[in-house]
């Protein structure tokens, strides 16, 4: 009897194999063992590098997450040296606090100083990574090659990479070794943009070698929102417009553009933040469950959600633009913004999933700079009670279920309870998990290393899909192109205010209900930044 058939392992995995429908159900991400990755940060010179992806490579480094054999590769323009680039990192990487291994971690940090159009650029740097590679010819290589620059310049750099850095220097066997190509946005300014860079990119490399981040989808609580939909049996028949009034999903920032309006100006905050961060949770809130947890199953999943919304109406819109306030500048005030310009940095908009599970249900999706706070969160209303039997009013006692993203972690449900003592007064009260208590010593990390380990581990589930994007630009590209045009009105705002008050009567003309004002007290132990009274 041979070794399989003593222990049945064979028929198991034949089993399986009959059994399973697709490969995609014995999908795991991982990273092959004794792999040489090489992490090349095209733009290492500039802001988004120095901010976040060095800081993020460095968290991975210290706790462990980066393989034994790594090196990473700043490449620009910029004519920098080995030390000066690790001198220009320093300040920001010590910024973290935590310098434990900080000299090793730059160690391994070194500069190629190329173009970005033309050959010897990026020839040059494919001689230094397979130099590394080919002094470990058997053991399998990964390039990971975060593009942290301008759109514009993607289709040349990628064609450089193409050309001269798309094979590693190895012989370890076929399939072990990658080359990934991590794009940061924006991927275009509309559906025709965004088309035309994912089908030069597209002819360049395959979808499975591009990422595309949208650092929302790694935030914790992002991911937490897949985790919770469908791992809890309670939630699943009220997830539906038979109890749900209406989604809200908000993005607040309680800043202005301060000095990146230059920037900011030729987006606005549809493109900045709702089309992409806003509408990915969106996704998460209104997608089906997936069959499996392979990364084009959810997909699949989200896209699928995306499609069923029709283009944004203009009457379900409202945009603004802050103005000074408080000793705070507007935003034509801030010099880097065109004088007289009519970009909104605020837009509350209206949107409709026409299936079955949602058909009816407004989510109105709002974003916002200069407001009265930073805040992020997913607010599920529910409809009243059709029978109230309680003193009070039941259109302003709905139950509300609330996902924070930022600041402090926390999901918590609005409920009625009985007021305590000997009142049967109906209350509202809650029922919270706030992450800062209850899981005190866990250190959440930012998102940008959560999305850099899954590029490496292969894991595509937290970026998006071709697909994805151009569902997302569908919904919004009438409304862009109405708002250059000038067609849609522009309120003003003062700086921290709550943005103009049209907002709030579009959230209430679309069944949103103000719920009757409560306390909500932090438990005395609590470190959070909410105040002693939550705004209903
Ligand atoms: P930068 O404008 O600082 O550009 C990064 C590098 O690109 C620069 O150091 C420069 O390097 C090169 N570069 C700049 N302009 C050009 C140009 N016209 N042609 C060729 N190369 C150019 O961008 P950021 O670092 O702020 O952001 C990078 C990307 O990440 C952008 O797409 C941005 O939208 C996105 N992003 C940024 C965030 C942030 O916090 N800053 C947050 C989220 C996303 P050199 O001249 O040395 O070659
Ligand atoms: C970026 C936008 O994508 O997200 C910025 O370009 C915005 O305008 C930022 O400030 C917000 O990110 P976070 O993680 O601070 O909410």
């Amino acid at each position: 009897m041979s070794k399989a058939e003593e222990t049945g392992t064979e028929s198991i995995s034949h089993l399986r194999r009959i059994t399973s429908c697709s490969e995609r159900d014995h999908w795991s991400a991982k990273i092959p063992n004794l792999l040489t990755l090489s992490i090349v940060v095209a733009g290492a010179s500039g802001d988004l590098a120095k901010k976040k992806t060095y800081p993020a490579l460095f968290f991975l480094y210290q706790n462990g997450f980066l393989c034994k054999n790594v090196k990473i590769f700043g490449y620009a323009r910029s004519k920098l040296t080995d030390e000066s680039l690790r001198e220009r990192l320093r300040p920001y990487l010590e910024k973290a606090g935590d310098t434990n291994r900080l000299e090793e971690f730059l160690s391994r940090c070194s500069y190629v100083h190329g173009e970005y159009d033309g050959d010897a650029g990026w020839s040059g740097l494919n001689e230094v990574l397979s130099r590394r590679e080919g002094d470990r010819p058997e053991s399998p290589a990964g390039r990971l090659i975060y593009l942290a620059l301008p759109p514009t310049v993607y289709p040349q750099v990628c064609a450089g990479l193409r050309r001269h850095c798309a094979e590693v220097a190895t012989r370890a066997e076929p399939g072990r070794s990658w080359v990934r190509i991590v794009v940061e946005k924006p991927f275009g300014r509309d559906l025709q943009s965004s088309e035309e860079l994912s089908e030069e990119l597209g002819r360049l490399f395959p979808e499975e070698q591009l990422y595309r981040i949208d650092h929302y989808l790694g935030k914790e609580m992002t991911q937490n929102m897949f985790v919770m939909r469908f791992a809890n049996m309670f939630l699943s028949p009220l997830w539906s417009r038979t109890y749900v009034s209406n989604v809200q999903i908000t993005f607040k920032e309680d800043f202005g553009t301060q000095g990146r309006g230059g920037y900011f100006d030729a987006f606005g905050i549809v493109r900045d933040v709702i089309q992409n961060h806003l509408i990915q949770l969106l996704a998460f809130v209104g997608m089906e469950k997936p069959v499996s947890l392979h990364p084009d199953d959810i997909r699949d999943q989200k896209v699928q959600v995306l499609r069923c919304i029709k283009p944004v109406k203009i009457d379900n819109v409202v945009l603004g633009q802050y103005t000074a306030a408080h000793g705070e500048p507007g935003y034509l005030d801030d010099e880097t913004v065109p004088r007289g310009s009519h970009t909104p940095t605020f837009a509350s908009t209206v949107v409709y999933i026409d299936n079955d599970r949602w058909a009816g249900v407004p989510f109105i999706l709002k974003a916002g700079k200069a407001l009265d706070e930073r805040k992020a969160e997913i607010r599920l209303q529910l409809r009243e009670t059709p029978h109230f039997i309680f003193d009070g009013n039941p259109h302003t006692s709905r139950n509300e279920l609330v996902v924070r993203l930022q600041p402090d972690e926390a999901i918590y449900m609005k409920f009625i309870v009985k007021k305590p003592g000997l009142d049967t007064e109906p209350i509202i009260s809650e029922l919270d998990l706030d992450y800062s208590s209850r899981y005190p010593d866990t250190v959440i990390p930012d998102a940008y290393p959560k999305l850099i380990l899954d590029a490496i581990r292969g894991d595509q589930q937290h970026f998006v899909r071709r697909d994805e994007l151009r569902a997302a630009w569908s919904i919004f590209t009438p409304l862009l192109h109405a708002i250059d045009r000038g067609e849609v009105p522009i309120y003003p705002y003062a700086y921290g205010s709550r943005g103009p008050a049209e907002a709030d009567a579009l959230r209430t003309r679309v069944g949103w209900v103000q719920n009757a004002k409560y306390d909500w007290k932090a438990r005395p132990d609590t470190p959070t930044s909410r105040g002693s009274s939550a705004r209903l």
